[in-house]
């Protein structure tokens, strides 16, 4: 297994990625939150494939185990649901040296999590991510949030777990829309990176993208990537963690022009990560090789190529709407070139409307 340690501010823990390693999650529980209760939450499709075997290894290691399982989706990512699980947490007796274990992909990940942050205002919090997207991005780096209203990830705030706990092994059952989506992530962190976690990225992206072949060394570079920006931005309030955006500003802005349910999360920052190569090569001087050796991995990662009937003005007015858009607008982030982001690129309205326009016609 590899360990990488986390030392945020507000807490230390590790991230350890296996394969095969879901037995072991008891054991490197208890070393680290011994004793208490443990409360398991997934979601409808993951409780068949890997709830028995979480419970099994947390009993053996001498918790006492109970779960609760949700119906799937974003739609579930709610205060309602919230609630339900505050409800479960309060007729079990959870206290807060208690553990609650979010056993899923990034929606279980940020609703458990952001149930364990706020319940007595904060019991223990194990991640156990189950979808590429989680164990490379959302499990890490404590951000847990519900959506509200038209606001994805409106309520929420920053809560470390104790222990993130990725067993690659887990990814076998994934859709294989969920697959190519959560490497839209890890693309971003090999775009980030550069050098050796670019090479990697390219060396998937050169085959078929199966589970088989997404290695520990792989989701290990983009979770030692995420830790680094995360530990020296916590809280999002250098601005530092903001490059982890890269892709996401017109892929948000994609994903709410088209109501969340044309593309996924993944598909959107895949659109989000060629329309970011596009500008960098105007703006920040992207070499034009490096922009088609990163398209070509986006395109061999499965990703879509062309934005499909959104209208490009839907997708602008939406850029501006961004969570982080600041009063004079949407700070982007670009690249210099792969492993050099540039932070907070103005770019002017006209230049985003061609490279929407670019995204629909190619
Ligand atoms: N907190 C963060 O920093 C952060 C970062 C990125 C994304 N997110 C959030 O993550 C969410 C998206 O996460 P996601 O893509 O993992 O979605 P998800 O949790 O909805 O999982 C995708 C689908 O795969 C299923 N699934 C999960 N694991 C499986 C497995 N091993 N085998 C078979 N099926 C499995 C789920 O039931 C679901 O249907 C969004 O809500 C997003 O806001 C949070
Ligand atoms: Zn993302």
């Amino acid at each position: 297994m590899r360990r990488i340690p986390a030392r945020m501010p507000s807490r230390a823990y590790d991230v350890l990625v296996g394969r095969d390693c879901l037995a072991g999650l008891g054991g490197a529980l208890s070393r680290r939150c011994p004793g208490g209760k443990t409360v398991v939450c997934c979601d409808e499709n993951v409780a068949p494939l890997y709830l028995e075997k979480v419970r099994s290894s947390l009993r053996a290691a001498g918790y006492e185990v109970s779960h609760i399982v949700i119906p799937a989706g974003e739609a579930q990512k709610n205060l309602a649901r919230a609630e339900e699980l505050y409800g479960v947490l309060y007729d079990r007796g959870v206290r807060r040296g208690d553990t609650a274990v979010a056993l899923g992909g990034g929606v279980t990940g940020d609703l458990a999590g952001f149930v364990a942050a706020t319940y007595q205002r904060g019991v223990r919090l194990a991640q156990v991510p189950t979808t590429l997207l989680a164990q490379v991005d959302a499990a890490v780096g404590g951000k847990v949030a519900v959506d509200f209203r038209a606001g994805k990830n409106y309520v929420g705030t920053f809560y470390q777990p104790w222990l993130v706990y990725s067993d690659l092994a887990a990814l076998e059952t994934l859709p294989e829309r969920e697959l190519h989506s959560g490497a839209a992530e890890v693309a971003k962190y090999g775009l980030l990176a550069g050098g050796e976690l670019l090479d990697r990225v390219e060396r998937l992206a050169a085959g078929s993208l199966t589970a088989a072949r997404v290695s520990q060394e792989l989701v290990t570079g983009c979770v030692q990537y995420k830790v680094a920006v995360v530990a020296g931005d916590e809280r999002e309030e250098t601005g530092a963690r903001a490059v982890l955006n890269l892709g996401h500003t017109i892929g948000h802005a994609i994903e709410a022009a088209t109501a969340f349910s044309r593309y996924t999360h993944g598909e959107a920052v895949g659109l989000g990560l060629r329309a970011v190569l596009w500008l960098s090569r105007r703006l920040c001087g992207l070499d034009p090789g490096e922009e088609v050796r990163a398209q070509a991995v986006l395109d061999g990662l499965g990703l879509p190529r062309r934005l499909e009937a959104v209208p490009a003005e839907t997708v602008c007015a939406l850029t501006r709407r961004d969570k982080k858009a600041g009063r004079e607008g949407v700070g982007y982030v670009l690249l210099d070139a792969p492993g050099s982001p540039h932070l907070n690129v103005r770019v002017p309205p006209e230049l985003e409307r061609e490279v929407i326009e670019w995204l629909l016609q190619r």
